[in-house]
């Protein structure tokens, strides 16, 4: 019988574990002493071990030497978490770990379609409260697709709409789901994009909604949306469009977008279809906010047509791995972490110019190979 597996501290443990309020502690001593800010590593299924594995070297690489480190708590969640031994799809030491540092960096997790377990990710996110889905969608340079000079933010309320996974048999034959949207889901993820806009300097958000034919549950978010723009962020751009024709226009010109603030289920759809302006799944990032806690994950799947092959493209969790850094830099106040950041971003900005890519992108590299490729550009 396999044996549960505790969540794999690694590295010294208890005094650079970094809770919020310990890492606070830390950066009130002299920064001649080497920082250590705690992770939660969730390798997912699929494709994410393969590619959180390549992200978490490139991080240290590029935190090499730099006086910080990550100090990465490894758990599990998804199939991964029960071949490992654990009751649940979604183990409680994981919450728990997540909890007491506050941020991780995940890989993606399967559910099954039609039938079988609900989705890890969606409990994930509800049970930590991740409101708000960040997944910034930008043209790369070295990345030549039919569109130039993407530069969007896909901001996805997390928490309900169609995603409440609320479904009911009435009678053989007959299924219904339920729609589910609140006025403090709805006013919280708007402040969340408007805020979000304000510290980024973003001109303009964009709402897609579907309030001629869901009168009531589109027609609160977008009252929700447009009461906060107007009594708190007049000062931003704001637009409503009903989401059929507001696809078509993202379609014909990208570029014409800022900000897009959906509800959770057009958010999923809209953040993939946006991935396609600028490379495809395998180079977008994202990462789930809540009020405390922060979970980094790409947009892409597990994607069972590649896993174990050593072929996916490890860009999109590695972009979220920079996302984190930037976070925990703003958290912490620690500077290094967010110089590693941008080495980072140099570093694959240099090799995907250079003609470094992996399979999906027309390149010829693998998953570690690639990783390589970006760390001998860290510099
Ligand atoms: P997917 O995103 O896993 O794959 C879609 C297509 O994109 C596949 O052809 C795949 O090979 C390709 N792809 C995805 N990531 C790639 C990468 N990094 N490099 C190269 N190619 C990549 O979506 P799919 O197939 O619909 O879902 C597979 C499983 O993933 C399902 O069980 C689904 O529920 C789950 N899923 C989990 C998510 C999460 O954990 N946040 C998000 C989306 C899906």
């Amino acid at each position: 019988m396999v044996r549960p597996v505790s969540c794999r501290f690694v590295g010294p443990v208890a005094a650079s574990f970094g809770t919020a309020d310990s890492n606070r502690t830390l950066f009130s001593i002299s920064r001649d002493a080497p920082l250590e800010h705690g992770s939660v590593l969730i390798p997912g299924d699929g494709i994410g071990p393969e590619v959180t594995s390549a992200a978490c070297r490139i991080i240290d690489a590029a935190l090499l030497n730099s006086g910080s480190s990550i100090n990465w708590i490894e758990c599990h969640a998804g199939v991964t978490a029960l071949e490992r031994g654990h009751a649940d799809l979604l183990p409680q030491e994981t919450i728990d770990a997540i909890q007491k540092v506050g941020v991780a960096l995940k890989g993606p997790c399967t559910t099954p379609i039609g039938d079988g377990f609900s989705s890890v990710n969606v409990a994930l996110r509800k049970t930590l409260d991740l409101y708000g889905a960040v997944r910034p969608v930008r043209s790369i340079n070295g990345v030549k697709t039919r569109y130039e000079d993407v530069d969007l933010v896909v901001i996805r309320e997390n928490t309900e709409g169609l995603y409440a996974g609320i479904e009911n048999e009435i009678t053989p034959g007959v299924v219904t789901s339920l729609k589910v949207a609140t006025e403090k889901a709805s006013y919280r993820i708007a402040r969340f994009a408007f805020e979000y806009a304000r510290s980024r300097g973003r001109q303009k958000i964009t709402v897609f909604h579907k309030a001629n034919i869901m009168k009531m549950s589109d027609g609160l978010f977008i009252r929700c949306s447009r009461e906060v723009h107007e009594s708190e962020f007049p000062d931003i751009e704001y637009e409503e469009l009903i989401i059929d024709a507001a696809c078509m226009r993202l379609v014909q010109d990208p570029t014409r977008f800022d900000m897009l603030l959906c509800e959770n289920l057009y958010g999923d759809v809209v953040s993939d279809l946006c991935a396609g302006f600028v490379g495809g799944l395998g180079v977008t990032p994202g990462a789930n906010f809540g009020e405390v806690n922060a979970v980094f994950e790409a947009v892409h799947g597990s994607a069972p047509d590649i896993a174990g092959k050593g072929i996916a493209n490890p860009l999109a969790i590695t972009m979220s791995g920079v996302m984190m850094l930037n976070h925990i830099s703003v958290r912490s106040g620690d500077p290094a972490v967010k110089v590693a950041a941008d080495r980072i971003k140099v570093a694959y900005n240099a090799a995907l110019c250079e003609g470094d890519r992996t399979g999906d992108l027309g390149g010829d590299l693998g998953t570690e190979a690639f990783a390589d490729a970006l760390i001998r550009r860290l510099g």
